[in-house]
């Protein structure tokens, strides 16, 4: 047809056989599909343009929730030894902190409260005027609903004989009079303002004995933080110092056997039938597999607590210069996301959300 241009092949368009004209067409080599030198991963690392598009998870502030240490009577602050970093709050530096908590863009802080005065039922525990409780209103009035405002549950830091129960007449953990406790204390924290209680003490039954309490009391917006998964772990060594624990022998009868796996998934399942609005696992980076298991079995979000002896680990090691620390606490907490965990606990919150601002 008139005007029509002559078809060509394709070796004159591509050019091939001029620029290889004694290359027999079975001699060019056919792509390997599927493996080397075709497939190079490589390609995808080569720039941090392509590594951040290829990213599959990512560390954000608003996932980050700073623990915090509020200890009665102080006017300053004071050091933690085996907590480099980490202080015991007095009010004021406390309100500083949350301040800037907020300001940082972290999803949360975590308070916990040391008093004065430690007895056998952890009556300041329950004292609307006791430490935690001012320590809530404090943050509240300070932050109001800018970050999540948590507090934790727990008669460890009240009791003087420093177990997250009271105890019966043999000296034993009395499972079900501290519900009884529990309940009371979320009553006041409630009261005082927090909007998430983290329930930590492993006793059973506590989550649905919490919210009973709460919704019989109107609480029905306050969030259950179930600390689902809580193993009996050496790794909470530095804690102990920051809350001055009195603690003599161990948890044994009530937090986790480092050794379970599938204990964990019961104890997650029992939380959340009993009510528990996030189930977290502690501590994180020892029980990764814990994580990764619980985050793809449950539709609830679930946390993970970067806690004290794995903090103190990593100051230690950067304080001799064996590791680059700032690499090594983004290396952490991302490994934490990617085994599932969308909210994180961590002592380096603020630091952590400032390095990621860069
Ligand atoms: C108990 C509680 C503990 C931690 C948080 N809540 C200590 C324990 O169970 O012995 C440990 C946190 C950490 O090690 O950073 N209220």
């Amino acid at each position: 047809m008139a005007g029509e241009k002559p078809r060509r092949s394709i070796d004159e368009v591509t050019g091939l056989s001029d620029l290889c004209p004694a290359t027999p067409q079975a001699e060019i080599p056919s792509p390997r599909r599927g493996t080397f030198p075709t497939v190079r991963p490589r390609r995808l690392r080569n720039s941090s343009a392509i590594r951040n598009l290829v990213a599959e998870h990512r560390l954000h502030a608003s996932q980050l929730v700073l623990p915090l240490f509020v200890r009665e009577g102080l006017t300053e602050p004071r050091a933690i030894s085996s907590l480099p970093g980490v202080v015991q709050h007095s009010p004021e530096s406390m309100r500083k902190a949350v301040r800037e908590a907020a300001q940082a863009g972290l999803g949360g802080v975590m308070l916990f409260g040391i008093p004065d005065q430690r007895d056998a039922t952890g009556s300041a525990g329950v004292d609307p005027d006791g430490v935690l409780q001012r320590a809530i209103r404090d943050t509240i009035a300070e932050v109001g609903d800018e970050t999540v405002v948590m507090s934790d549950l727990c008669l460890d830091e009240f009791t003087d004989h420093g177990h997250c129960g009271v105890l019966d007449a043999r000296g034993n953990v009395d499972n079900d009079a501290t519900l009884l406790r529990y309940a009371e204390m979320a009553l006041a924290q409630a009261d005082a303002g927090a909007h998430v209680l983290g329930l930590s003490g492993m006793m059973d039954g506590q989550v649905a004995a919490v919210r009973s309490a709460l919704d019989a009391a109107g609480h029905t917006d306050v969030i259950l933080l179930a600390y689902a998964a809580k193993y009996a772990s050496g790794f909470f060594g530095p804690f102990r110092e920051a809350v001055e624990s009195a603690l003599e022998g161990d948890r044994n009868t009530y937090q986790q056997d480092p050794a379970n796996a599938r204990e964990a998934l019961r104890e997650v399942e029992l939380d959340i039938a009993e009510g528990a609005d996030i189930v977290m696992v502690k501590p994180a980076l020892p029980y990764l597999d814990i994580v990764h298991a619980v985050s793809s079995q449950v539709t609830v979000p679930v946390a993970a607590y970067h806690v004290s002896g794995e903090y103190a680990m990593v100051e230690a090691a950067a304080e001799r210069g064996w590791i680059d620390r700032e690499r090594v606490i983004l290396e952490s907490l991302t490994s934490i996301r990617r085994a599932g965990a969308s909210i994180i606990l961590t002592y380096w919150a603020t630091e952590a959300a400032g390095l990621l601002r860069g």
